[in-house]
C-alpha cells in the first residue's frame, strides 16, 4: 500500500527512481509523484499510473542527484493530482512521501489551521509535514530535530522521506509499522519500501527497524532511534535475483507467477522434505516444535488469500493432529477482545508478512503471552520479525497483486508443519505420514501437469466470461479452494463471484442459479465426492451451468457436467494445492479476454498496511 523511493549519489535521481516506482506500482497505483532539487524544490504528481507521470514531467529539467518518489493507494482523500505524493510543507521547502496512516491527523490539522496554516490536499501527509515545519520554527531546531519531536507525537503507522531545499544533501527517513529498505551502494544509497528497486544497482541492504530515524547522503548513513542514540546499521545480502522480479517473457507477472509454481513449490519443500528416507525438517520451528505438539488449540490469523490458505490448514491440522483450530479474521480477531493467552498457539500467515491487520493482531495476542508462529514470504518482513518461530515459504518476489504462488506455498508449508507436530504428537501412523510426504514430494511435478490445462481453460474462460455472476462451490478441503476462486475472479475481472460451501448452497444461494449462472464446483475425488455429485444435481436440476474440476479417472461428473477440467488424483489433505491452479487460470483468462489490467486490479494494492 503506497510505495516509496528515492535516491542519493552520483547518478542522475529521476530515472532510478521512475524505474524504482515502476517496480513498486503494484503497492498502489491510482497516483504517483516525484520530487528532486534542481534551482530549488520541484514536485511534480499526477493523478493515474506512473506512466503518466512520467508523459506529465517528459519536457521537464528532471537533472539532480537527490529525488523522491512515491506511487499512492488513497486511503486519505480521493485519487487526484492534488492528494497525491510528495506534499510540501508551507514554505515550499520541505518535500515528503508517506506510506502509512497518521491516526491522529485530525488534532494535529485542526491545531495548524489555528495556527494560519493552509492545506491543498486533504491527505494526512500533508498535515504532517507542516507539522515538522511548524516544529522546526519554533524551536529553530534541525529538520531531524523537529522530525524526532513531531514522532514522538504521531500515532499511526508510517514510513517518511524527505527532502529538504536547504539541505540537497541529505535525505531524512524514519519508519514505524512500514516496511523501510535502504540499499547501500558505493557513494550512493537508495531508499525504498521493497527491495525490488534496489537489487539492480545493490546487493547490501539495512532494513530500517520501527522508530528510526536514518539520515542518508550519498556516502554516509546514520541510523538513529527516537531518542537521538547512534544506531549501528546492520547490512544484510538481499538474496533475490532480478529476473524474479521481472516478467520473463509472459504478458503479465499473475501469469508467470501462476506458472512457477512447479518450482515455488518444490522450494517451500526443498531442504526440509526428504521422503525416500522419510525425514522432515523444519528449521524455524525446531526449538517450538515440543510445544506445538502440546499445544490446547491453535488459532490461525490472516486475511485473504493468506485465510484462505489457513482454512485449508485447519483441515489439515485437526485431522492430522487432532489439535482444536480456529481460524480467524486477523481483523476481527483483533478488535472482538479474544479469549487468548499462555498455551495459545497463534499461526500468522501472510504472504507479505507486511499487512497490518494480522500484525496488529499478533500484537496483541503476543502481549497476552500467546506464542506467535509466522508463515510469511518476505524474508525479514514485519511479521516474520515479531514471531517467537516461523517458517518462510520461500515462493520468492510475488508481484502481481492476485496472489497465486504464494497460496500453494503456504499450503506446503502448513502441510509441512501439520505433519511434523502430528509425528511428534504421535497422531499419525507410520504408513500415514509416509505417504502424505510421498503426495507432498510429488506435488510439483501434478501442478506442471494440471498447467498443461492452460488453453483448455482459457476456451472455458471465453465461453463464460460475460457471465454477470458465478458461483464457486466445493466441499471439506476444496471449500476454501472454492472461496479462493471466488476471490480471485472477483478481484481481476470484477465479476460478481461467491465462494460456498456446496452443502450449505441448498440454505440460500440456490435461490440465484438459472440458466445464467455459472457454477465452478471443486470436485476432486475425496472422501466428500459421493455429497458433490449430489449438489451438482441439484444445481443441474435448476439449469445451471457446470463447470467441475475433476480427478483423472472420474467417470460420473463429465456426463453431467456443461465443462470439465481434469487434473491429477492426489490425496484430498494436499489436493488443493493441485485443484486452486485452474481457479487461477480461469480467473487470469477471464481477467485478460474482459480487457482488465489483471496485475493491478481496480482499487487494490499488494500489501495492505494499514487497518
Ligand atoms: O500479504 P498477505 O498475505 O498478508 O495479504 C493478505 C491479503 O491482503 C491478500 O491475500 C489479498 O487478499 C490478495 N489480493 C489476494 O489475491
Amino acid at each position: 500500500m503506497c510505495g516509496i523511493v528515492a535516491y542519493i549519489g552520483q547518478k542522475e535521481a529521476y530515472p532510478i527512481v521512475l524505474k524504482g516506482l515502476k517496480r513498486l506500482e503494484y503497492r498502489g497505483y491510482d497516483s504517483a509523484g516525484v520530487a528532486l532539487i534542481n534551482n530549488g524544490l520541484q514536485v511534480y504528481k499526477k493523478k493515474g499510473k506512473v506512466a503518466e507521470l512520467e508523459d506529465h514531467v517528459s519536457s521537464k529539467d528532471m537533472r539532480s542527484h537527490i529525488a523522491i518518489g512515491h506511487t499512492r493507494w488513497a486511503t486519505h482523500g480521493e485519487p487526484s493530482d492534488r492528494n497525491s505524493h510528495p506534499h510540501v510543507s508551507g514554505n515550499g521547502k520541505l518535500a515528503m512521501i508517506h506510506n502509512g496512516i497518521i491516526e491522529n491527523y485530525a488534532q494535529l490539522k485542526q491545531e495548524l489551521l489555528s495556527k494560519g496554516h493552509t492545506f491543498k490536499s486533504d491527505t494526512d501527509t500533508e498535515v504532517l509535514i507542516h507539522f515538522i515545519e511548524e516544529i522546526q520554527q519554533n524551536n529553530n531546531c534541525s529538520l531531524e530535530e523537529a522530525l524526532r519531536i513531531a514522532l514522538k507525537r504521531v500515532v499511526g503507522a508510517y514510513v517518511i522521506v524527505i527532502v529538504d531545499e536547504d539541505h540537497p544533501d541529505t535525505l531524512i527517513a524514519a519508519r514505524k509499522g512500514s516496511p523501510l529498505v535502504i540499499g547501500v551502494g558505493k557513494g550512493e544509497h537508495f531508499l525504498a519500501s521493497d527491495a525490488s528497486p534496489i537489487v539492480e544497482y545493490t546487493k547490501e541492504v539495512v532494513y530500517v527497524n520501527d522508530y528510526e530515524i536514518a539520515i542518508i547522503k550519498a556516502d554516509e548513513l546514520i541510523l538513529k532511534n527516537i531518542s537521538n542514540e547512534i544506531q549501528t546499521p546492520y547490512i544484510q545480502k538481499l538474496d533475490i535475483e532480478l529476473a524474479a522480479i521481472e516478467k520473463g517473457g509472459y504478458d503479465h507477472f499473475m501469469l508467470k507467477e501462476i506458472f512457477e509454481q512447479p518450482q515455488t513449490i518444490f522450494d517451500s519443500l526443498r531442504g526440509r522434505l526428504d521422503a525416500k528416507k522419510g525425514i522432515l525438517t523444519i528449521g524455524g520451528i525446531r526449538e517450538h516444535a515440543e510445544m506445538l505438539s502440546k499445544a490446547k488449540r491453535i488459532i490461525i490469523v490472516a486475511c485473504g488469500t493468506s485465510w484462505h490458505a489457513g482454512l485449508v490448514a485447519e483441515y489439515m491440522i485437526e485431522e492430522l493432529c487432532r489439535i482444536p483450530v480456529e481460524v480467524e479474521y486477523a481483523s476481527e480477531f483483533r478488535y472482538r477482545n479474544p479469549v487468548v493467552g499462555p498455551g495459545d498457539v497463534i499461526i500468522a500467515v501472510s504472504q507479505s508478512g507486511e499487512t497490518a491487520d494480522t500484525l496488529v493482531a499478533i500484537e496483541s495476542a503476543k502481549q497476552k503471552g500467546a506464542i506467535i508462529l509466522g508463515v510469511c514470504n518476505v524474508v525479514g518482513s514485519s511479521i516474520a520479525r515479531l514471531s517467537d518461530a516461523g517458517v518462510y515459504t520461500h515462493a520468492g518476489p510475488e508481484i502481481g497483486v492476485a496472489s497465486t504462488k504464494a497460496f500453494t506455498a503456504q499450503l506446503a508449508v502448513l502441510c509441512l508443519v501439520g505433519l511434523k507436530v502430528a509425528m511428534l504428537k504421535g497422531s499419525i501412523t507410520e504408513q500415514r505420514f509416509q505417504h502424505l510426504l510421498d503426495e507432498l514430494e510429488n506435488i510439483p511435478e501434478k501442478v506442471a501437469a494440471t498447467l498443461k490445462l492452460n488453453d483448455r481453460i482459457k476456451e472455458i474462460a471465453a465461453k463464460y466470461k460475460d457471465a454477470r455472476d458465478f458461483l464457486y462451490l466445493g466441499r471439506g478441503y476444496n471449500f476454501p479452494v472454492a472461496l479462493e476462486g471466488a476471490l480471485k475472479l472477483k478481484e481481476i475481472s470484477y465479476i460478481h463471484a461467491e465462494g460456498y460451501p456446496a452443502a450449505e448452497m441448498k440454505h440460500g444461494p440456490i435461490a440465484l442459479v438459472d440458466e445464467n449462472l455459472p457454477v465452478v464446483f471443486v470436485a476432486t475425488r475425496d472422501s466428500y465426492y459421493e455429497k458433490v455429485v449430489s449438489n451438482i444435481q441439484e444445481i443441474k436440476a435448476r439449469k445451471g451451468k457446470v463447470i467441475a474440476v475433476i480427478t483423472e479417472g472420474d467417470q460420473v461428473i463429465p456426463g453431467m457436467a456443461d465443462d470439465i477440467i481434469v487434473v491429477p488424483e492426489a490425496d484430498e489433505l494436499v489436493a488443493p494445492i493441485i485443484s486452486v491452479i485452474p481457479m487461477q487460470l480461469l480467473a487470469y483468462h477471464i481477467g485478460v479476454l474482459k480487457g482488465f489490467d489483471v496485475d493491478k486490479p481496480r482499487n487494490l494494492a499488494k500489501s495492505v498496511t494499514v487497518e
